[in-house]
């Protein structure tokens, strides 16, 4: 493989974010064209897939060996982990996109050989880029973000989509109440890449969601990892970058004290079950 300058990699991929992200401002004041997927709350837009595109052919034209796995279908059929894979989500949020005009986000992941090399994720409303290249520090637009540090539960603020506190399928929705119950208070903002960003950043101390796609948490992990933050699927068992997954992400310490409770609940009969 040629020897890559990531240095010169990410200040390349924050300028193809920055003017995506003009695309995207400047798309509000236009009509957008919106169709449901697999549900009503389920939307894409054809911001969603002009953005989409616009990124897949600046990746492939800088990097044509390069791998994509994204959301709306420009990528590739991506089958293993060898080489540089990027997980590119146009825009994080679509629902925040279409009913709020904010609160949404362009999110890359690029992984080496299955291990993350460098994280994107831009707040396009806010301004705000989380980013890091793996072992240089993260950072908030110019601001270096410090290492996670320990957190009790009742002093930490939890991310959890009300989806599963409610009676479903997938999971007993009993298994967090008594988490929620010791915890400051939950938060959930529907942009799975902003809230690991702001687990990584320390807004968050912990997100728990049944859920993700390789788009929806792909930067968000890279980030994560280097702050000393945690990360697994609910059951404490390792996540695989090429599938749908639940997403723990926690600081350290608050990671092991959710998991280990999920595990005691499963124990006495709770059932969690893995997206298919
Ligand atoms: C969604 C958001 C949301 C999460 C969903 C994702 P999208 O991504 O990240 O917060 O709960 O599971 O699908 O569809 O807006 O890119
Ligand atoms: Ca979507
Ligand atoms: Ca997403
Ligand atoms: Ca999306």
């Amino acid at each position: 493989m040629e020897h890559r300058d990531w240095m010169v990699l990410g200040k390349q991929v924050s300028d193809w974010i920055k003017e995506a992200a003009d695309q995207l401002r400047d798309s509000l004041s236009l009509p957008l064209e919106i169709s449901e997927k697999s549900a009503h709350n389920d939307l894409v837009t054809n911001m969603d897939r002009s953005i989409e595109r616009y990124l897949v052919e600046k990746i492939r034209t800088a990097y044509p060996d390069d791998k994509i796995i994204s959301e709306e279908g420009y990528g590739d059929g991506v089958k293993d982990k060898t080489g540089v894979l990027w997980l590119l989500d146009p825009i994080d949020g679509t629902l925040n996109f279409v009913m709020q005009k904010r609160f949404f986000a362009i999110s890359i992941g690029i992984y080496e050989n299955g291990k993350g090399k460098a994280a994107f994720i831009y707040d396009v409303m806010g301004d705000e880029l989380f980013h890091c290249l793996t072992g240089h520090g993260a950072y908030q637009n110019a601001k270096k973000l410090p290492k996670l540090t320990e957190v009790t539960i009742e002093n930490a603020l939890i991310d959890l989509s009300a989806t599963w506190l409610k009676p479903n399928r997938r999971i007993d929705e009993e298994i967090m109440t008594d988490i929620v119950r010791r915890s400051s208070g939950t938060r959930a903002y529907g942009a799975a890449s902003l809230e690991l960003a702001y687990v990584a950043a320390g807004y968050l101390d912990a997100y728990f969601t049944m859920r993700l796609s390789p788009w929806d948490y792909g930067a968000g992990l890279i980030l994560l990892s280097e702050v000393g933050g945690c990360y697994s699927r609910a059951d404490g068992t390792p996540i695989d970058i090429l599938e749908k997954t639940s997403v723990l992400a926690a600081r350290p310490g608050l990671h092991a004290y959710i998991v280990d409770h999920i595990q005691k609940q499963v124990k006495k009969g709770k059932i969690i079950s893995e997206p298919k």
